[in-house]
């Protein structure tokens, strides 16, 4: 007697309010694995820290075959025309082109079908011996997923469920040969930004236009040291660039989705005024580019996010930076600046399990994350990327929350902010000696204060059980453990 264990999935689409998008593709000659986040160079900060550790140079985003891109329980499906017939068609990996392909999975495997609305009409894809049916798509580049637990083995059939469609040739195969598949070496990249990358201040110059490249890349990278997740980044790191511009500039912002995606991507920015902060004009298929222009009219620190149906399931996957609008006369001037973002990821697996993970869609929906990071992954302030500075120097941190879902209380153990931007308003005043900060998802703050002796300070989110779930990060600063400020033993008279 099986247990039939079927884990069911959908993501709606159709409430959301993009449309449609314009299927032309456009296939550019650039084929420079140099991504440039910031076209305009920006002079570094005026004062010169010297540096305190070997500059780690940040490997190249890597652009992974497609078979590298996914589990290989995990399958995508596009619907389409294929010899006069209505056709689910593979992308990526074997089943890349092929029309109804053969889907080959293992026993106890965790099996994922997303479908791609391909052309407009409404879809869906059930798979009858599994009960595993997915929300129907509306409108050509709408997504769902479908997944279930391949715990029968043996052959059984999928197909579209609208009246007519499975006739008239939406149907394939997918085959469950039992124990388990033989293991594949996967190579996984590390999508940490280093908290130390990003441009320096901008020093007065009248408003001008700044180009900005964003490029979506959809890449297997390490979740943590022997787990790792199929991340969807700006720029294969996460989070994506920190832009930097003054108030007055216009920002024209080109989004190029890498044509080994499979999904279609966008951005919107919150430092913009207009339709989607941007995400209305720049729906790109695999391949394709496309620019939106805007005027920076409010200073602060803000968030970006890609803005593609389901939006949260692009958000966790990693589509989320900031892009800070400089006041007037600038920002001012400190030693050290640091750029951090957390964020939260829903896997199907529970927080800690070695190997490929998969986004769980009901976890994502009801807001049951296992992992909580900054900068990416497990470790990445820790172990990887620490934060470091002298003491006496004053820091800057440029913090967001991506999310999608939770709110950050940020803080970091052993010192006190000397000055917040509240919400990351640049308009107002600073408050002055505080101790943690409340952040929204898609939403940010700037901390500043002065490191007034050596130790290790901890970056956190206070809802402390967070830290066992990945959310913890380092600033060191070296030098004697024992002074003035604090000592062990009484005080000295
Ligand atoms: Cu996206
Ligand atoms: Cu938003």
């Amino acid at each position: 007697m099986r247990t039939l264990k079927v884990l069911f999935i959908v993501t709606t689409l159709a409430s959301f309010s993009y449309p449609c998008w314009a299927q032309h593709h456009v296939h550019s000659a650039v084929s420079s694995p140099a991504i440039v986040a910031q076209a305009v160079p920006a002079p570094r900060q005026g004062a010169k820290p010297k540096p305190l550790a070997p500059s780690r140079a940040s490997p190249p985003a890597a652009v992974t075959s497609m078979r590298d891109m996914h589990a290989p329980s995990s399958f995508t499906l596009r619907s389409g025309i294929a010899n006069g017939r209505m056709v689910y068609i593979g992308v990526g990996g074997d089943i890349n082109g092929m029309v109804n392909p053969m889907l080959m999975a293992h026993a106890g495997e965790a099996v994922q079908i997303n479908l791609i609305n391909g052309e407009g009409a409404e879809h869906d894809i059930v798979v009858d011996q599994y009960i595993a049916r997915s929300d129907r798509v509306l409108g050509k580049g709408a997504s769902t997923t479908v997944s279930f637990t391949a715990d029968k083995t043996g052959e059984f059939t999928y197909f579209c469920s609208v009246p007519g469609h499975r006739e008239a040739g939406m149907e394939g195969r997918i085959r469950v040969t039992p124990g388990p598949r033989p293991a594949v070496a996967a190579t996984a990249a590390d999508i940490v930004r280093d908290p130390t990358d990003l441009p320096g201040r901008i020093n007065a110059r009248p408003p001008q236009i700044v180009r900005v490249d964003l490029k979506t890349v959809e890449l297997k990278g390490h979740l943590d040291n022997k787990t790792t997740y199929n991340f969807w980044t700006f720029n294969g790191k996460v989070p994506g660039p920190f832009i930097r511009v003054r108030v007055g500039d216009t920002v024209e912002a080109h989004l190029k989705n890498d044509e080994t995606s499979i999904m279609i991507h966008s951005v919107d920015f919150h430092a913009a005024t207009g339709p989607g902060g941007g995400a209305e004009f720049t729906q790109a298929d695999p391949g394709e580019e496309k620019i939106v222009t805007f005027k920076a009219l409010v200073p602060g620190l803000f968030v970006y996010h890609c803005a593609t149906p389901s939006v949260p399931h692009h958000i966790t996957s990693g589509m989320y930076g900031l892009i800070l609008v400089e006041p007037e006369g600038g920002l001012p001037q400190v030693d050290r600046e640091f750029y951090v973002m957390q964020g939260e990821l829903y896997t199907a697996q529970p927080f800690g399990t070695q190997g490929d993970q998969e986004m769980d869609y009901e976890k994502l929906i009801s807001e049951r994350p296992e992992y909580f990071l900054f900068n990416g992954s497990v470790g990445a302030l820790t172990k990887s990327h620490p934060l470091r500075a002298r003491p006496g120097e004053t820091v800057r941190i440029f913090f967001g929350v991506g999310g999608p879902n939770f709110t950050s209380s940020f803080h970091v153990i052993g010192e006190i902010f000397d000055r917040v931007y509240q919400g990351a308003s640049l308009g107002a005043m600073p408050l002055t000696g505080v101790q943690t900060v409340s952040v929204p998802p898609g939403g940010a703050t700037v901390v500043e204060f002065k490191i007034d002796r050596p130790g290790r300070y901890t970056l956190v989110d206070h809802a402390l059980s967070r830290i066992e779930r990945g959310l913890v990060g380092f600033l060191i600063v070296d030098g004697p453990n024992e002074d003035e400020l604090m000592h062990s033993g009484p005080a000295k008279r």
